[in-house]
């Protein structure tokens, strides 16, 4: 946040603050737009620092109104304040000390988002990574915990509700209709935990007994009306507490925890402590306006920020280069949930597609960094992909090494030795080391070097010695600001596949350590020989994307139908068919590109087809077979020199080819997945939804009409459907009558309902070609759109930019001007929200030349902007070097 000149952060300066803070004590006297703070802080200067040292104080765009030292006012002479840092001198050099601090803010100009802000008449928090600073002066640093009270004082009609961290100590009222409320919260906590939310809202109430017998009180606070929207959150919420105390064997530790859907925000959701702040969009649903991806989401995040009380609150952050401490742990904590609600190989095969498409171009593009960075410029542009889903798979990895068991060891020593700690990720590391008995310094590199490994194997079997050899190298590719790189450790899960479909048992290995059916490759060459195989196998490698990496492994067509007609792991069979089927892709838009023909193996689509009409297999698995690789996945793949408009050629005729080869397997598919009871969010109900959606999509293809995707829009009974045909009709057939009156339908059916605008909103904004420029620009007029709200901006300029890969590529550059133009408008109200938006262009050196011209000279334009805010300038800064 703040102006643009902010200096780079290191890892190697940090240093404990020269004074401990005890307890801290607020007072907020809400107002719209002119809130009185006091903050009561108790100081004591930390054994061992300078007698000397001042207390510095930070701040942001704050103005000091009054400052006591044990209650009497501070000289002038005594203290320096800027709207940034508040400095004390000639400080106690031995006994505590209380400072009161006294600011006035204005939340309804907060367009930030961060710090004390208005969203729907209702006030609110967010001060996560340093917004905290933005309410009144204070250490706001994640190293510094404290218990905090905190004093609510506001009207009372217009504010019934005031709601802080921790448990409720007692309220009444006040004066001049005004009433208060006061809250303890006994767990120390960093000022990013705070949060303080007042207005008029509904709530949904449950309980929860804990292991250990205790009653905790659980609400979910939504706008009145919506209170029957957030029953799923409940049942999330309470199936993640009981997870968690089964798992884990972590309990609650509150009397009460509380969610706040709100409409403004600028992430998915924020764990304070006791008191989670959702974005609106992660605790609503029902079937008429939910999809199942949104139920799926809302499970997951619940859980996520359900889980940050332990990984995250009771252990938190030293400083935030160690994001990835609380992120990462708590992003693999969420997938073992999800994987444990749902179907877990589904699971993992979208968690991969997901790493896939999002981490791994960060991780290859100009905005790499490793998952514990040693520097920043902006904390906030540091919430990153690689930090959250690396972060995680670098955990699952540790599990993977250590096993169920070793894993749990090492958390049960992470809980026991760190609670009420700010720490780091050595510390974490060193827990698992100290479980197991293990050396985890080469594996540490996971956290330190940045890029995606890639590892090339090949195998070859020799019949008359009975061995089979596997080679390996691994290369990991150079990254802003790290030229050389060190070999890793890494966790090749894999099995060799015998003729009829058995796992052969080799009878020994050389070459380098196996445990159970994992690989471990530690050199930058290495070659295992497994002796006692019999016939020859197919080798199966990275199966469950142990490794994040990249596999360059050469397979036969043959060889790859084997694995997906007979691994034993689901994803392997996944992975094979994704192998088989993008290569195919890849070739294809080269051949485009180039001026040449698609060709499409027919080896290749019969093993789709079989895969499709396999009835023995959970349709959420084959609808994830038959979402070929994105776009964006090709465009990754390819790596360089690209086209998007003959990528999306290339892939359109590939779906062609197989939905004219598989009709009558589709239309099989499309007849019998219809559920036949009610609606359930159910995992099984929603792969048969999913199974008979791709099914639509595929008989769309074969037919060439609209009438089919128009019928299943009438006949929709949810939103997964309801959508799913709204896509199908508006993507392929833009100018059809039936697209235009199922977008006017839909919009007129949920005009009141935003959340569901925002599927209208992104539909049009993806339908592919250069088209959609026009059509998002026209849409940014309609009253439906709210430029102060993000997820208005980003479900239709978001959209646009992240997955419209024809349309936002127009090769005339209009795309990336639109953009540009765009982001120098939102910087100044919502930095945050910007700079998440140009990442965007992230991967603009991979474009062809003329296309990548033009993005230059949009960031280029932005870069020349002298007003940016630090957020931006640090993204764009990066993205031209
Ligand atoms: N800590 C939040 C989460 O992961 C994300 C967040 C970061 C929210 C910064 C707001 C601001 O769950
Ligand atoms: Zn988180």
């Amino acid at each position: 946040m703040g102006t643009s000149d902010t200096k780079t952060v290191e890892l190697a300066n940090y240093r404990p603050t020269d004074f401990v803070l005890e307890r801290v004590d607020l007072t907020f006297e809400l107002d719209p737009t002119n809130t009185k703070v006091d903050a009561r802080l108790i100081f004591h200067r930390r054994d061992g620092a300078d007698p000397r040292a001042p207390l510095v104080l930070n701040g942001d765009e704050l103005t000091l109104s009054g400052l006591l030292l044990d209650q009497n006012e501070v000289p002038a002479g005594q203290y320096d304040v800027t709207p940034q840092s508040l400095t004390i001198r000639n400080l106690p050099e031995a006994v505590p000390f209380e400072i009161t601090v006294t600011t006035f803010i204005n939340p309804e100009a907060n367009t930030q988002l961060m710090g004390l802000y208005r969203t729907n008449g209702v006030y609110c928090t967010q001060c996560e990574a340093e917004g905290f600073r933005r309410i009144t002066y204070f250490p706001d640093r994640p190293d510094v915990l404290a218990p905090y009270t905190i004093t609510i004082i506001a009207d009372k009609a217009a504010n019934p509700l005031l709601l802080s961290n921790g448990n409720f100590l007692g309220g009444g009222n006040y004066d001049e209709g005004r009433h208060f409320a006061a809250w303890f919260d006994p767990h120390p906590k960093p000022s990013y935990l705070f949060a303080l939310v007042a207005g008029d809202l509904g709530v949904v109430e449950d309980t929860f007994t804990t292991m250990s017998g205790r009653d905790v009180a659980l609400k979910i606070y939504v706008e009145h009306g919506k209170e029957p929207r957030a029953a799923y959150a409940m049942d999330a919420l309470k199936r993640s507490m009981k997870w968690d105390e089964e798992r884990f064997g972590r309990e609650y530790d509150l009397d009460i925890f509380m969610i706040v859907a709100v409409s403004d925000f600028n992430m998915g959701a924020m764990e304070n402590k006791g008191l989670n702040v959702f974005n609106d969009k992660y605790v609503l649903a029902d079937p008429e306006t939910a999809t199942d991806q949104d139920y799926a989401n809302i499970e997951a995040i619940i859980a996520h920020e359900y889980f940050h009380n332990w990984t995250g609150n009771r252990i938190t952050c030293r400083d935030w280069f160690q994001l990835c401490l609380k992120e990462g742990l708590t992003v693999y904590r969420d997938h073992e949930f999800s994987a444990d609600m749902r179907s877990r190989a589904v699971k993992r095969i979208a968690e991969v597609r997901h790493l896939k498409s999002e981490q791994f171009p960060e991780d290859a593009g100009p905005l790499a960094h490793p998952v514990r960075p040693t520097k920043y410029r902006e904390i906030n542009n540091f919430y990153t992909t690689t930090v959250y889903e690396k972060g995680s798979e670098v955990t699952r990895m540790i599990a993977t090494l250590l096993g169920a068991e070793g894993f749990k060891k090492g958390m049960d020593l992470y809980f026991e030795r760190h609670d009420g700690d700010a720490a780091t990720v050595e510390d974490f590391v060193k827990c698992f080391e100290d479980a197991n008995g293990r050396d985890l310094s080469q594996f540490s590199l996971w956290y330190h070097q940045a890029g995606t490994p890639m590892v090339s194997a090949s195998g070859a079997y020799d019949p008359a010695a009975a061995t089979f050899t596997l080679s390996l190298e691994q290369m990991i590719p150079a990254t802003p600001g790290q030229s050389a790189k060190e070999p890793m450790h890494i966790p090749l899960s894999f099995a060799l596949i015998l003729d009829n479909g058995s796992t052969a048992a080799p009878t020994a290995v050389a070459g380098g350590e196996v445990t159970g059916d994992v690989l471990h490759l530690t050199e930058r060459k290495q070659t295992f020989t497994f002796s006692g195989v019999s016939s020859r196998p197919v080798l199966s490698l990275n199966r469950g994307f142990s490794a994040p990496i990249n596999l360059h492994l050469d397979r036969s067509t043959d060889d790859l139908v084997h694995i997906a007609r007979h691994d034993s792991d689901l994803f392997a069979r996944w992975q094979a068919l994704n192998d088989l089927i993008l290569p195919v892709l890849m070739e294809g838009a080269r051949d485009v590109r180039d001026g040449g023909t698609v060709t499409c193996p027919s080896a290749v689509i019969s093993a789709l087809i079989e895969i499709a009409g396999n009835d023995a297999l959970e349709p959420a698995f084959r609808a994830q077979v038959l979402a070929l690789p994105s776009e964006a996945d090709i465009a990754r793949e390819l790596g360089s020199n690209n086209d998007p408009d003959a990528i999306h050629t290339a892939r359109t005729t590939v779906l062609t080819a197989v939905a004219e080869a598989g009709r009558p397997v589709f239309q099989h598919l499309f007849e019998t997945m219809k559920n036949s009871a009610g609606f359930s969010p159910d995992a099984a109900s929603a792969g048969r939804r999913a199974l008979r959606n791709s099914a639509l999509g595929y008989l769309t293809y074969a037919e060439q009409s609209p009438v089919r995707a128009a019928e299943a829009f009438a006949s929709a009974d949810n939103m997964t459907d309801l959508v799913q045909a709204l896509s199908v009709l508006a993507h392929r057939f833009p100018d059809a009558e039936e697209a235009d009156a199922a977008l006017g339908a839909f919009v007129t059916r949920f005009d009141d309902n935003p959340l569901v605008i925002d599927k209208w909103l992104s539909v049009q904004a993806t339908i592919p070609g250069a088209g959609a420029l026009d059509r998002v620009k026209a849409l940014m007029e309609n009253r439906h759109f709210v430029a102060s709200n993000p997820n208005r901006v980003r479900a239709l300029v978001g959209s646009f930019a992240f997955s419209n890969p024809t349309g936002f590529n127009r090769a005339d550059g209009e795309g990336y001007r639109f953009l540009a133009e765009r982001i120098l408008a939102i910087d100044p109200k919502n930095p945050q929200l910007a700079a998440r938006l140009l990442t965007s262009m992230r991967s603009w050196r991979s474009l062809e030349p003329v296309r990548a011209d033009h993005a230059r000279a949009a960031l280029l334009t932005i870069d020349r902007s002298v007003e940016l805010s630090s957020d931006v300038r640090d993204i764009v800064d990066r993205m031209l070097k």
